[in-house]
């Protein structure tokens, strides 16, 4: 009953040809374009400032879901906003006032997300649904893709759909997403998978058929 939405991460992508990666993926069926941030300190790798983000922002028609892996978070959501995301994740680890950072998500007027690493209990969003759209399970520690999916946090998916309820708020899931982990990831309640490997893989944007091919699998 509920739509599953397909955001492919571009980490995974070409790196020397994000425009044409992005248009590749959309042409072939992403719902949502996932942007991975991370600054080499809240995650062990480094990838797109403001100015990338605002440089892939022309190429995007679906919508822009940009999750930000970096800590200290606030100093940068302003940048990131104005780079043209359309939703901003935050993590709830990032520092110690996440009730006060989905707030200046909110206050740029875009969506609101709030991730979880693995190791973070579902309970660390009680007192942080009112204020967003969108919460976040990492299914891999941050920093890579290509990782193996870890199914301990199948329960805690379930246990956050429990606690959301009627709200309309989307679970998403990143990490080790691929035709296999799939279907039980959207059984615990998830409504938008992140793919980047499993999107990726064995296409290239003189073969973009690939990823359609891949993104139906999923
Ligand atoms: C990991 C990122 C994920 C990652 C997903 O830190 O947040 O979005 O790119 O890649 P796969 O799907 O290959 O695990
Ligand atoms: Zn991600």
């Amino acid at each position: 009953d509920r739509k599953i939405r397909i955001a492919p991460s571009i980490l995974s992508a070409d790196f020397a040809n994000f425009g044409a990666e992005i248009r590749a993926i959309e042409d072939q069926g992403a719902d949502w374009v996932h942007v991975d941030v991370m600054d080499g300190h809240f995650v062990p790798n480094l990838t797109f400032g403001p100015p990338a983000v605002k440089a892939f922002r022309p190429h995007v028609r679906t919508f822009m879901d940009v999750h930000l892996m970096i800590a200290p978070v606030d100093a940068y959501i302003e940048a990131y906003a104005d780079a043209g995301a359309d939703m901003i994740t935050a993590h709830v680890e990032a520092g110690p006032h996440p009730h006060r950072t989905l707030q200046a998500i909110r206050a740029t007027g875009k969506k609101a997300g709030i991730a979880l690493n693995p190791g973070t209990p579902a309970e660390a969003v009680d007192y942080l649904l009112d204020l967003c759209d969108m919460v976040l399970v990492m299914t891999v520690n941050p920093g890579f893709g290509g990782q193996k999916f870890i199914h301990s946090q199948l329960d805690k998916i379930a246990r956050i759909r429990a606690l959301i309820g009627d709200r309309p708020i989307h679970i998403q899931v990143d990490g080790g997403v691929d035709p296999t982990t799939a279907p039980l990831v959207a059984k615990a309640g998830a409504d938008v998978l992140v793919a980047g490997s499993a999107v990726f893989k064995g296409g290239s944007v003189d073969s973009p058929q690939t990823y359609g091919a891949n993104m139906r699998a999923i």
